[in-house]
């Protein structure tokens, strides 16, 4: 068996800070052993020895590297349907009262912190049900981490990201294929799935006119002032009476006075005023 290379505290925290000065991750320090561990596999396969010498690649070779990393240090863990009650005050509510209000313009929604795609294409089911098949509208899932890139534009899931699906979405907007299930065209035609990091400025810039925002559970792996930031550049993002949906145990109270919090049921959303 390989023996585990250590990683010393120092090192650790200059891992950390390039991990969080390039994404906002904050790896707290009782972390540390996840970082230690999660990246073995990949210093055996680049012949480092020590982590010092993959601190040193981090810093040279940064097209590549950074890519690998944020693909080890993501935590991609997410479902189809997830968090029913915000769905619901989207699905049932908020949706139908946007489209109204567009009469037949397109609706746009940003699901920002996608993963392997299940978040962007639920949002897709439901909107391609309130216009009855004919959905006018684009649903843009982006993600840091590359392998949940490809995931998302491969679209075939098992039982795992479909526990939460019930038959009758699984009849509707689902195809049985050999490796799982894929979801159907009229779904998949309207969302289109780009690698991008929240916090590469330019690319957050070319996001504008968006009706939805969904950045559920992406937040939490972030601290105070690069939730601030993120906050402010959703609300640039966001055409004026617009939608922030955070994950169900978030809160922007503390983040951002510029959202309204509006209560749908038992959901909390935030509305640019
Ligand atoms: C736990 S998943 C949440 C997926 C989905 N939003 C949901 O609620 O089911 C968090 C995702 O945020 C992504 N993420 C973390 N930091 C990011 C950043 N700086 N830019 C873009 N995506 C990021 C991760 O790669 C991961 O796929």
């Amino acid at each position: 068996m390989d023996e585990l290379i250590k990683l010393s505290n120092d090192t650790f925290t200059q891992i950390r800070d390039l991990i969080y000065k390039k994404c906002g991750i904050y790896v707290q320090d009782t972390k540390k052993y996840l970082i230690e561990n999660r990246l073995q596999k990949r210093l055996q396969e680049k012949n480092l020895r020590s982590f010092e010498d993959y601190l040193y690649l981090l810093k040279y070779d940064t097209a590549n590297e950074h890519v690998q990393l944020f693909n080890l240090v993501t935590t991609r863990e997410t479902s189809f349907f997830r968090e029913p009650l915000l769905l619901d005050a989207f699905a049932k509510t908020l949706l139908p009262q946007v489209l109204k209000s567009k009469n037949g313009g397109s609706v746009n929604i940003w699901s920002a912190g996608c993963s392997t795609g299940e978040e962007p294409y639920t949002l897709a089911m439901y909107m391609v049900d309130a216009s009855g098949g004919r959905a006018s509208g684009r649903i843009l899932g982006t993600d840091l981490s590359r392998d949940a890139v490809e995931s998302a534009r491969k679209a075939v899931y098992g039982d795992y990201a479909l526990r939460n699906t019930s038959p009758d979405f699984l009849k509707k907007h689902f195809i049985k294929t050999s490796g799982g299930f894929t979801v159907a065209p009229q779904v998949k035609r309207l969302v289109q799935i780009e690698e991008m990091n929240l916090f590469d400025d330019a690319r957050m810039r070319g996001v504008r006119g968006m009706d939805f925002i969904f950045c559920r559970n992406v937040m939490i792996y972030f601290d105070t002032p690069a939730k601030q930031k993120l906050a402010s550049s959703f609300y640039d993002s966001l055409n004026p009476g617009g939608y922030l949906f955070v994950g169900a145990s978030e809160s922007l109270h503390a983040v951002s006075r510029a959202f309204k919090p509006v209560a749908v049921n038992k959901a909390v959303v935030y509305q640019k005023g």
